[in-house]
């Protein structure tokens, strides 16, 4: 049987699915050597490997979308390629060149396309490229040695509310990150420091916890494992900090929304001014963009109702159609987001 007939594409969570494939690549004796292709899901490292010991572990996550047209697309590549490479510099690792980054996600696609998802599935082909450092240490210090790896998984919604109005929650209890800290970049750590939280807010039934600048705990950071952006006098709205991870998907939207004729400010923006919103999103490659029912400050109990009809509004709808217009090669791609796999 064709192995993709065995999945039920339009039902699939965003999980881990086994892929045929994974490829590796070592940075040893100050060079990156040969792609290998694996096909076993599991590593073999040293139990003192610095990625195990002191967090050297920085990873990307990008999407691979079938198209109306049967040609397969991902989206925005080198603007992952480029994070990944300053992941490395914030965290003294070695950076993956944008060549090697592309060919490995290239590959990684072609050589387990039958999980790319079909069109009009709403599902997509997950790719995580990931790095980890391999030397043994004890005492605190880079390694010298490197594993890139890219593999895929096949994946639906983020939120299991899809496109459909989710609940998010603020508390001042937990930081994500420090003020000056590890946020902008895309390491591991930053995810388990934001677990406690997190699951706070799901035992409490919401999606995720909308971030405070851990400095003042004044302006909106960042929404869990996602950027956000409101929208306020008919203008897109989204917080300028240095704590937050520069969003690809926030990015894009953002010069989508100046093509639709909207004003854009990306600045500090309180937690009062949810008050005057009308609309808001969570926004990411996982999250795409997941509307935002209602946000509820849980330290001083107020709540802020974005979309009265528990709908998404008509900005957040026309972006999001507009970016999955683009990435599934509905519209064109002015921008030159896309790389056709071939
Ligand atoms: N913020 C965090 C903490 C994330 O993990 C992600 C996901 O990558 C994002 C924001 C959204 O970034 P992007 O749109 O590049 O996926
Ligand atoms: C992404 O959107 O690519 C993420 O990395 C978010 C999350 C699944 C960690």
């Amino acid at each position: 049987m064709n192995k993709q007939t065995e999945i039920d594409w339009s039902n699939l969570p965003f999980g881990y699915y086994p892929a045929d494939y994974n490829l590796r690549c070592y940075y040893r004796n100050g060079k990156w050597g040969e792609i290998e292709v694996s096909s076993e899901e599991t590593l073999n490292i040293h139990i003192a490997a610095t990625t195990l010991h002191y967090g050297q572990e920085i990873f990307e996550g990008l999407k691979a979308f079938r198209g109306a047209d049967g040609k397969i697309r991902i989206f925005r590549l080198e603007e992952n390629a480029r994070r990944l490479r300053e992941s490395a510099e914030g965290l003294l690792m070695e950076p993956v060149p944008e060549d090697l980054f592309r060919e490995m996600c290239i590959r990684a696609v072609k050589l387990n396309e039958y999980l790319v998802p079909p069109y009009g599935s709403g599902a997509s082909l997950y790719i995580r490229p990931l790095e980890i450092g391999l030397t043994p240490r004890i005492g605190v210090k880079t390694a010298d040695e490197y594993l890139f790896m890219v593999m895929v998984t096949p994946v639906g919604p983020y939120f299991k509310t899809g496109f459909g109005c989710t609940d998010i929650c603020i508390t001042r209890q937990f930081d994500r990150v420090a003020p000056r800290g590890t946020g902008r970049f895309k390491c591991g750590g930053n995810y388990a420091a934001a677990l406690k939280a997190s699951e706070m807010a799901h035992d409490k039934g919401y999606s995720a916890v909308l971030f405070l600048d851990p400095m003042e705990k004044k302006y909106l950071d960042e929404c869990g494992p996602a950027n956000f952006f409101a929208v306020k006098d008919g203008k897109y709205i989204t917080p300028k900090s240095d704590s937050i991870l520069q969003s690809i998907t926030n990015m894009s939207l953002q010069t989508l929304a100046k093509d639709m004729g909207l004003e854009v400010e990306c600045r500090h923006i309180t937690v009062d001014e949810l008050e005057e919103c009308t609309e808001a999103a969570a926004i990411g490659t996982a999250a795409v963009a997941s509307p935002i029912g209602e946000i509820d400050d849980l330290d001083t109990g107020k709540k802020y109702i974005i979309a009265k009809d528990r709908k998404p509004g008509p900005i957040t709808t026309a972006l999001y159609n507009k970016l999955n217009d683009i990435r599934y090669g509905v519209e064109p791609d002015t921008y030159g987001w896309n790389t056709i796999v071939e």
